[in-house]
């Protein structure tokens, strides 16, 4: 398979990437290390004079401990190591990060904030799954439970990577995400090897509620060649979220607990741009439900999304009318516990009955090895616009069970070409 191929090639290449960075540091062997000031102290300062001073040809090393970090931070990493052995604590004050002023914006789409950006090449950052990012998100959470929450809103991003290229970020921890744990934008080469997130409410006045919409694990927008290995999200909204021009993405060993399912999406919200997504490989996939008095939601194993064709308002909240395609994804090895709709993929999203059909198409789409679990009796519901009927669907091996033992159904429409779905209508195409 074309996309395995791929996979073993970005997998050489960021193996001589991490040797090579290995070598710069040995080459250039200056060392800074930290430890935390200690309670009630402000460790920014600290930690950007050390980046400042390590961050290209050295090593920096942090300490066990909490790090407390008081304003947002760029750190630009070249010929650099970091070994992070504590915890980054972004303080949850809230009303000082949603002022714009506060953050960075360097994550084009959805005018989405930062309060920490990654940038520059050739690094390793490495918290040995000891440390990592503490977002403090329960303020958050329980702060906009009751208020309005919008894409652009200013609700910060964990962990941004912004025009990185071959960088390495090995078993890093992220707990209590406010808002989107990680995002790569205008990146290539990046892997990320081991990655935890985990957004759980335990205000017990929401319990039952899905109170943390928009922990995505990641999004990945305008990057090529990004390899997500082992992973363990819990959120309540997208485990991964594959965004316009995202190309040679390989996740591998990805564990969701709660939350939607893992996105392609939402494409097409800019008029002005095409959003493409091409080659995508997704295998050995647990999809899998918590106790629904800590996380109500496990909707999807994978859906994919696009706006119609109808502009509605502007970006960030608005939007519609883009074009593009997906194409050549493979998913495979994908366990399910109790999803709500296994398979999803659908082009009405932000729209209007009477819009004009989406023209973004979604073609060459390989779904193989499922099992487990559905909740609901709607396996796989196939939805594409008819003004891009769906080529080349193909299912192997697709065997989910409908926990209530009703018979599975599957929905295609405006598809083209299908195999392997016995059953699954074929509607609407030319
Ligand atoms: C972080 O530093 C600020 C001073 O800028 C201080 O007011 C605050 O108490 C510190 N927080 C923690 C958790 O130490
Ligand atoms: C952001 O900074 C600019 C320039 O210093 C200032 O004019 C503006 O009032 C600030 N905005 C907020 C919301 O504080
Ligand atoms: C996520 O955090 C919650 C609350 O601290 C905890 O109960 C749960 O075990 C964590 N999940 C994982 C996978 O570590
Ligand atoms: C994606 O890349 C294509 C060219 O390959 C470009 O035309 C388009 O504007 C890009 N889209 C985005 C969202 O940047
Ligand atoms: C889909 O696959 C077919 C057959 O392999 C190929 O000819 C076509 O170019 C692919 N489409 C895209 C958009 O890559
Ligand atoms: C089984 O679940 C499906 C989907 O939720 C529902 O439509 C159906 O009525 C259920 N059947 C039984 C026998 O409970
Ligand atoms: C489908 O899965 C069920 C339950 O795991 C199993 O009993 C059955 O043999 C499987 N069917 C096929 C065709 O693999
Ligand atoms: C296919 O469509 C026909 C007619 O709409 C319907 O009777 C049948 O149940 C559908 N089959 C499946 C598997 O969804």
């Amino acid at each position: 398979m074309r996309a395995m191929l791929r996979f073993h090639a970005v997998a050489a290449f960021l193996a001589a990437a991490v040797v090579a960075t290995a070598h710069a540091s040995a080459a250039f062997p200056k060392i800074c290390t930290l430890r935390p000031l200690g309670a009630g102290r402000d460790d920014t300062d600290q930690v950007e004079a050390a980046i400042a001073r390590c961050g290209h040809f050295g090593t920096t090393i942090f300490e066990p401990g909490e790090y407390n970090i008081t304003r947002k931070m760029t750190w630009d990493l070249a010929y650099s190591r970091v070994d992070l052995h504590g915890y980054l604590s972004f303080q949850p004050d809230i009303e000082y990060w949603l002022n714009a002023n506060n953050t960075y914006r360097v994550i084009f789409i959805q005018n989405q904030a930062s309060w920490f950006v990654i940038t520059g090449h050739d690094f390793v950052i490495d918290a040995h799954s000891k440390g990592g990012i503490n977002g403090n998100g329960q303020p958050w959470w329980s702060y906009f439970a009751t208020r309005t929450r919008k894409d652009g809103d200013g609700r910060p991003v964990a962990f941004t990577l912004s025009k990185v290229t071959r960088g390495v970020v090995k078993d890093f921890r992220i707990e209590a995400q406010p808002f989107w744990c990680n995002a790569v934008a205008d990146s290539r080469e990046v892997i990320y090897d081991g990655m935890y997130c985990n957004a759980t409410n335990q205000d017990a006045a929401f319990a039952g509620q899905n109170i943390v919409p928009n922990t995505d694990g990641i999004n990945t927008y305008r990057s090529d060649k990004i390899t997500l290995l082992h992973w363990d999200i819990t959120c309540g909204d997208d485990c991964l979220a594959i965004k316009g021009n995202s190309t040679n993405i390989v996740a591998k060993d990805i564990t969701c607990r709660g939350g939607n399912g893992i996105a392609f999406g939402s494409l097409g919200q800019y008029v002005q741009f095409n959003d493409i997504v091409d080659h995508v490989l997704l295998e050995d996939l647990k999809l899998l439900r918590l106790d629904p008095q800590v996380q109500p939601n496990l909707v999807s194993g994978v859906y994919l999304k696009s706006w119609t064709g109808t502009v509605h308002g502007s970006p960030p909240t608005g939007g519609g009318g883009g074009g593009g395609f997906v194409s050549n994804v493979v998913t495979k090895n994908v366990l399910l516990d109790r999803v709500s709709r296994p398979i999803h993929l659908y082009q009405t999203n932000g729209g209007h009955s009477s819009d004009a059909p989406s023209k973004l198409q979604f073609s060459n789409m390989t779904f193989l090895d499922w099992t487990g679990t559905s909740q609901g009796s709607l396996l796989v519901d196939i939805e594409c616009s008819p003004a891009a009927p769906c080529p080349n669907m193909r299912f192997k091996d697709v065997n989910i069970t409908v926990v209530n033992g009703t018979t599975p159904t599957y929905k295609c429409v405006n598809v083209v070409s299908e195999t392997g779905l016995p059953g699954c209508n074929v509607t609407g195409a030319a």
